[in-house]
């Protein structure tokens, strides 16, 4: 029919609209797939929805809609969903003649407010739970509704979609591939798909037909409206439809459908059979869509509101047709709560009456006691990564291992979160960036190469392959052993290839028969000789290989899906890996250790283990560190790693013996200090630092007052707190004492003054403060400030406000302190120190966090004036400072600067993350401001009066961290973002920030504000 003759004009709308209901109002156009539907917005800001059907839609059929809806209205389930309003005549459905003649019907709803399910960004996990409970208390409440009109022949119903088969010939060979797989497998699981439960179910509730709430920081699935598709048909297809497009704009989507699977459950409990076919019918709806857009194309050309979620449709049966069946259908049921594999029980009763013994699966080794090995990525054993990445140093430390329990096998690693596996290949990007595959998922028996493997019961060879180029096995064996009506498997990996490859698919092994014989390093993807040990319940599709190491999101299904092994061997030493409970942390420090500490992030994290610019968790989740200007030279740096621990182990004692590690740190820092800086003394942290220079200051002048920034931080002792306004003005502060004077943030962006002209206003504010000290019949004993200020919020200082304020401060006699704790050592890439970028000289610098890279050690440089005339007689002693070890390991962070030419690095990085930060400021208005040096910069966030935005800032912190990467917020308005990685952070990391920073920048939280 030509869609000109049957559309609905927005007058011929609103005519209908006061003819019928008598009700004035604006109305606008709605999206609808079958009937026309507007707007109605009244007066009295009532909303409704008018729908006109087109010509000769069939009234029994609106009236089953119209009742539908009053029986859900009658349910005692507190649900939402549009109202039926009675026209003049007290019709629930009314008719009209068209211009053409043709007889419509008409009905008016309710106007459900909210946002579209489809408007919602980001679609997390308790929204998406949300959706899947929603849609569950609605199957409930239709659960016992029927109607005659319910029974008919619909194209989208999933249970009639074979008809799809028909139109392959629109699609292309790819399509078709992807669209006959499965067909074919929903085909020939028809006969128990038939059997499945029956009811009325919504039957659309895609992502137009759900409304949310308005909440943009936890939304919420309220309602579903549109019941235009609702019919009796199999139940599960409603959850199928809403997965079909709950699945839309996901990098994984069966983990974000587990949500919806979950909710739904939680609602109205699935039955184990209809779980088996939810795989093959969210494909089905899937093909529905693209066939039906496919022929709606050419049928309707002007309607593309029809071919509305073709492309996500695709973008979805191309990852799903990627995504195994089982795998799909065992996650499933691990969602609602049932074992993930079906046969995980049976097994389990299975072995509980069985005792195999690993002599027999290692015949000539003979031992049966086993001696636990924690590879784990938090293990102690494992040392550095250059170690265990060092086969042979690793293989020595196992033959130590052996040697001390020449009685025992080696062995472990079920369940165990591993560091090991670094190569890419282990890695893909799920829905919150990207993933590593991390749980070992076997067990590995740490046996010389050569060693013989044994079948401890009768089997077929299903598998025997070369698995070296996948790196993850070498020769590789899989059986399998038929038990009464169920099997399992058994995976042998790490054997030789000769060996492994010499077994041949279908052959039938002894209990008794070889398998093959462990093969050595270079044949087993470069590890030390093992045999890797593995149950598996299911294949899934895999056919040449069979992954012994798992994602930590999907451990729950694998744990099923692959049994501990030791359930074989019940040695009494090897249990599955435990995991810290991150509460039981948290509640123990919160009972015992300082009430005032602070943890990171709304759901903290427990790290284990440092590796350059990454920090990993305990379950071996990577992220990237953006934040940590401790770590300067990257996370156990190892070579800073091992000047540390070589020193440690021969003498570690304080100043007051000779030691040239001291010697060698001062002279690492004296060759990037002006001449004039030469004069050191080490202590143990930034405040100690600053404690000093303070404590140098006042002895030297004879004065007590400092002159400090406003928002300034130098440190946590009682000094360092006096001269912090960051502290004595922030919360729990008491303001400035007697002798300290603050003078305004010299900030040109949001302070006191702004512009680029400031200079003369903020030295003036200085000035104004040395008068002040005099007018008290005082003098000044030392400014101090950082060259950019960290905790202000990055604050960069005006053009020559440093020059002209050390000048008048000098000329009242005080002495000028650069704190260079955070920014010292080449961060500020053009320059080594921070205040080198305002062509001065302090008295006193502070040097302190990247100096030990993690390692305390901390150090006061000054002129040989100053130290002379602080050298009064009391003698500096400092018990730790200075000791040989912490030198040792500050000279190697400078040598390392230097070597690896960090400096350089910091500042092309810094370059391109600025450039790239500016021009994300113009997509996204609410970036106020990009400043910073190097790799220290900060991202400040307000609305278009300045007003700082803390909350977004802390989203986005929270949401980046969420994908794995790590930032931090800071200055006195908790508004800026700050980026001050370990300094060998490269270009590919750069990129991965900035990337997601992108992507959470456009989320609907960051779009609430004035703009
Ligand atoms: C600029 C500045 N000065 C001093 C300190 C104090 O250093 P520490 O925590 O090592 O005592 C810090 C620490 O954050 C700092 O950022």
């Amino acid at each position: 029919m030509d869609y000109n003759r049957i559309k609905i004009s927005l007058d011929q709308a609103e005519k209908i609209l006061l003819d019928l209901y008598r009700i004035e109002g604006t109305v606008s156009p709605l999206p609808g797939y079958v009937d026309f539907n507007f707007k109605i917005k009244t007066k009295k800001e009532e909303r409704f929805v008018l729908k006109i059907s087109r010509p000769n839609e069939n009234k029994k059929y609106l009236d089953y809609q119209q009742k539908l809806l009053q029986y859900i209205h009658q349910s005692d389930e507190k649900i939402m969903a549009p109202k039926v309003l009675f026209d003049q005549n007290d019709e629930a459905i009314s008719e009209i003649i068209d211009d053409y003649g043709n007889k419509r019907y008409v009905r008016m709803l309710t106007w459900v407010s909210g946002r579209v399910w489809s408007a919602v960004n980001p679609q997390l996990a308790n929204f998406r739970q949300s959706l899947g409970e929603q849609c569950g208390i609605l199957t409930k409440i239709l659960e016992n509704f029927d109607h005659p009109e319910a029974h008919y022949y619909f194209e989208w119903d999933i249970a009639q979609g074979l008809w799809t088969k028909k139109h392959l010939h629109l699609f292309d060979e790819q399509k078709k591939e992807v669209l006959s797989y499965f067909q074919d497998l929903f085909e020939a699981s028809q006969v128990s798909y038939k059997k499945l439960r029956k009811s009325v179910v919504h039957n659309d509730p895609n992502d137009n037909n759900i409304i949310v709430s308005l909440d943009l920081y936890n939304p919420k699935a309220i309602a579903a409206i549109d019941y235009g598709d609702a019919m009796y048909t199999q139940t599960i297809n409603d959850l199928a439809i809403l997965c079909a497009y709950g699945a839309f704009g996901h990098e994984n989507p069966l983990s974000a459908l587990l949500d919806l699977v979950k909710g739904y459950h939680s609602k109205f409990k699935l039955e184990e059979k209809e779980l088996v076919h939810l795989y093959h019918a969210i494909a089905m709806r899937l093909i529905i869509i693209v066939t039906r857009a496919a022929m709606s194309k050419i049928e309707e050309p002007d309607n593309p509101y029809l071919w509305i979620s073709e492309k996500p449709a695709w973008k979805v049966l191309n990852q799903w047709f990627l995504i195994s069946a089982d795998f799909a259908h065992y996650s499933f049921r691990d969602a609602c709560g049932f074992s993930a594999h079906p046969d995980e029980n049976t097994f389990k009763k299975w072995v509980a009456s069985k005792s195999f013994k690993l002599s027999e699966l290692f015949p000539r080794i003979n031992k049966d006691v086993v001696h636990p090995l924690d590879l784990s990525v938090s293990s102690k054993w494992m040392g550095h990564e250059k170690e265990f990445n060092n086969l042979d140093y690793f293989q020595y430390k196992i033959d130590q291992v052996q040697k001390n329990e020449p009685d025992k096998l080696i062995a472990g690693g079920y369940l165990e979160p591993r560091s090991i596996y670094t190569t890419n290949t282990y890695d893909r990007i799920g829905n919150n960036g990207t993933e590593r595959r991390s749980i070992h998922l076997g067990i590995d028996y740490w046996l010389p190469a050569e060693t013989a493997v044994h079948a401890i019961l009768d089997g077929e060879v299903v598998l025997a392959v070369n698995d070296a180029g996948n790196k993850e096995y070498g020769g590789l064996v899989i059986l399998k052993h038929q038990i009464d009506g169920w099997l399992f498997y058994t995976l042998y990996g790490h054997l030789s290839v000769a060996s492994a490859t010499k077994n041949k698919r279908g052959q039938q092994l002894k209990k008794g028969d070889k398998i093959g014989v462990l093969g050595n390093t270079t044949e087993n993807g470069n590890w030390a000789p093992h045999l890797h040990f593995q149950i598996v319940l299911s294949l899934l599709d895999y056919e040449v290989d069979f992954p012994g190491v798992a994602y930590f999101s999907e451990i729950t299904v694998w744990k099923s899906i692959c049994p501990d092994p030791n359930v074989l061997f019940k040695s009494d030493s090897l249990s599955p890996k435990q995991y810290a409970d991150p509460e039981a942390l948290k509640n123990y420090r919160q009972q015992h250790l300082g009430k005032s500490l602070r943890l990171q992030y709304k759901t903290p994290i427990e790290m284990v283990r440092g590796s350059g610019v990454f920090l990993v968790d305990s379950v071996g989740r990577k992220y990237l560190d953006t934040v940590n200007n401790v770590a300067h030279v990257g996370h156990e740096n190892y070579e800073v790693v091992k000047a540390g621990q070589e020193q440690m182990a021969l003498i570690n004692t304080n100043t007051r013996y000779l030691h040239k590690n001291i010697n060698n740190l001062a002279k690492e820092l004296l060759e990037t200090l002006p001449p004039e800086l030469n004069v050191f003394h080490f202590v143990n942290s930034g405040s100690e630092a600053n404690e000093l220079a303070v404590r140098m200051a006042k002895t030297v002048t004879g004065e007590k007052d400092m002159i400090v920034s406003e928002a300034g931080y130098h440190g946590n002792t009682n000094t360092c707190v006096a001269i912090s306004s960051y502290k004595f003005d922030g919360k729990g502060g008491q303001g400035a004492p007697e002798y300290t004077h603050v003078f305004p943030l010299p900030d040109k962006f949001r302070g006191k003054y702004r512009g680029n002209e400031t200079t003369e206003e903020y030295v003036e504010e200085v000035q104004k403060q040395l008068k002040n000290i005099t007018r008290k019949g005082r003098n000044v004993a030392g400014f101090i400030i950082e060259p950019i200020i960290s905790c202000g919020g990055q604050i960069v200082l005006p053009e020559g406000f440093l020059k002209k304020s050390y000048q008048a401060v000098r000329n009242s006699g005080g002495l000028c302190i650069s704190d260079e704790i955070q920014t010292g050592c080449g961060r500020m890439g053009k320059t080594f120190w921070g205040f080198q970028l305002h062509d001065v000289i302090p008295d006193i610098v502070t040097i302190g966090k990247p100096l030990g890279n993690g390692h305390p050690v901390a150090a006061v440089v000054c002129t040989q004036e100053v130290a002379k005339q602080f050298a009064n007689g009391m003698e500096f002693f400092n018990t730790f400072g200075g000791n040989p070890v912490s030198c040792a390991i500050g000279a190697e962070v400078i040598r390392t600067v230097k070597r690896e030419q960090l400096q350089k690095n910091a500042l092309e990085i810094g370059n391109y993350l600025k450039k790239e930060l500016l021009a994300l400021a113009i997509q996204f208005p609410i970036i106020g401001d990009v400043r910073g040096e190097g790799l220290f910069i900060g991202i400040e966030l307000v609305d278009k009066n300045l007003n700082p935005l803390a909350n977004h800032a802390d989203y986005i912190a929270n949401r980046m961290k969420d994908h794995g990467i790590l930032m931090s917020t800071d200055g006195p308005d908790h508004n800026v973002l700050k980026i001050k990685p370990p300094m060998v952070f490269s270009i590919q990391n750069a990129k991965e920030l900035l990337g997601y920073l992108k992507k959470i920048l456009g989320e609907d939280f960051m779009k609430n504000f004035k703009n």
